[in-house]
């Protein structure tokens, strides 16, 4: 009988160990998507200490901090052009005079985390010290300057296997010991929802965005993509989405130049999305508008609802689409988007409807009737029971919760 614990504790014991070691990122980090704000849609590398203390500053005095915005990231350009005699990272003397370590000490001291950015080739995509080949040399650096985020991107890597690579700087992460969100920029090239699950919490799977909301961008030797054409790409990818692994359309451009429609739009849909809200304008100069947009608690708790579901495109008639996306405790999002640049007239009739999520299998009771709950008016506008009929505006959104 003892013999028999003794074995049973050992077998526990021993699986315990097992799933340690093959377990290759930190858990339990990103149960909701990850939120937060990034400098480079704005800045690129004209970057600095002042910028991110300012920030700081900013994203607490505008609530975007008590709204969940939590990481602040510096992305490309805070490192000097070369490594220092022993292979360390050296961040830029003049962009961060005191060092990386005073900046996230001051980016705590504000109840917000830090983050930072490199790359898995030689060189980053803006030609500063790459990490190949000095994976846990930069992670036990990152770990020392208490960072808590690792954006890590995939220029300059010709001939590498990029789950190989990912795999790599997780585990050399892992080993720092500190836990630290790995944020992967592969740009969706080697399919990283089929294999990052394990690696990340969150895996970017298109080109990079820009501010245009239905074309493309082209930056001479690429294209950078329309909100509109990304949305596009991502939707086909629902079910490798969940809490603790993430599809990332990448950073928002609300407040970098599209209309407020457009930029609600924006939002919103990549709230239906659960995407990652990483804020990309310069939140010290933000307008109401674009502050508003980013702090309606209402469409966030959409975006971060425990269940984790990805939202999907349940129809698509010439330019008029209704996503849905199901939320904790039976209830529904829903947002009617009008892509076309005319007014559109909504007649949606719940009655002839069957909103069914055929990959995490919910179903909207048409038994039910919800009431409807405009989260950008701020009203209830009355209940499913009855057909809906609105005007919407073009390249605006209607987006309602919906309650039993
Ligand atoms: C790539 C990434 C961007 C940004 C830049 C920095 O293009 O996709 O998000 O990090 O590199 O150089």
């Amino acid at each position: 009988m003892k013999n028999r614990r003794l074995k049973k504790y050992l077998i526990i014991l021993l699986l315990f160990f097992f799933t340690q070691l093959h377990a290759q990122k930190f858990d339990g980090l990103a149960p909701t998507p990850p939120m937060g704000w990034n400098s480079w849609n704005t800045f690129q590398t004209n970057i600095s200490e002042k910028l991110v203390m300012e920030t700081v500053d900013a994203m607490v005095s505008s609530g975007m901090r008590d709204g969940g915005y939590t990481y602040i990231v510096l992305d490309d350009g805070w490192m000097a052009k070369e490594r220092d005699s022993l292979g360390n990272l050296v961040p830029d003397p003049k962009k961060f005079p005191h060092g990386i370590k005073v900046v996230a000490d001051y980016v705590h001291s504000k109840g917000l985390k830090f983050g930072l950015y490199n790359c898995a080739g030689t060189l980053t995509c803006a030609k500063y010290p790459g990490t190949r080949g000095y994976e846990y040399q930069d992670a036990r650096n990152y770990a020392a300057w208490d960072v808590d985020y690792l954006k890590y991107d995939w220029c300059n890597t010709e001939g590498i296997n990029a789950k190989e690579a990912y795999t790599t700087m997780s585990k050399a992460l892992k080993t720092a010991g500190r836990p630290i969100v790995f944020s992967i920029c592969e740009w969706g090239v080697n399919k990283p929802w089929l294999w990052a699950a394990p690696v990340g919490q969150l895996w970017r799977t298109t080109e990079d965005i820009y501010q245009v909301f239905d074309s493309v961008h082209n930056w001479g030797t690429w294209n950078a993509l329309s909100v509109m054409r990304i949305v596009d790409l991502n939707d086909s990818l629902r079910q490798y989405a969940g809490p603790g692994h993430w599809n990332d359309p990448d950073m928002l451009e609300v407040g970098n130049g599209m209309t407020f429609n457009e930029d609600k739009t924006h939002f919103s849909i990549w709230c239906m999305m659960a995407a990652p809200l990483i804020a990309g304008n310069d939140i010290r100069k933000m307008t109401k508008q674009t502050s508003d947009i980013l702090t309606n608690k209402d469409v966030i708790a959409i975006d971060q609802d425990p269940l984790g579901i990805q939202g999907f495109k349940y129809s698509d008639q010439d330019s008029l689409q209704i996503w849905f996306k199901p939320l904790q405790n039976d209830e529904w999002a829903v947002c009617f988007l009008n892509r076309s640049s005319k007014t559109r007239q909504i007649n949606f009739n719940w009655k002839d409807e069957n909103i069914v999520d055929n990959i995490y299998h919910y179903q909207l009771n048409k038994n039910v009737s919800y009431s409807m709950y405009d989260v950008w008016s701020k009203k209830n506008i009355g209940n499913t029971g009855k057909a809906f009929k609105a005007k919407i505006e073009p390249h605006d959104v209607l987006m309602f919760r919906l309650s039993k």
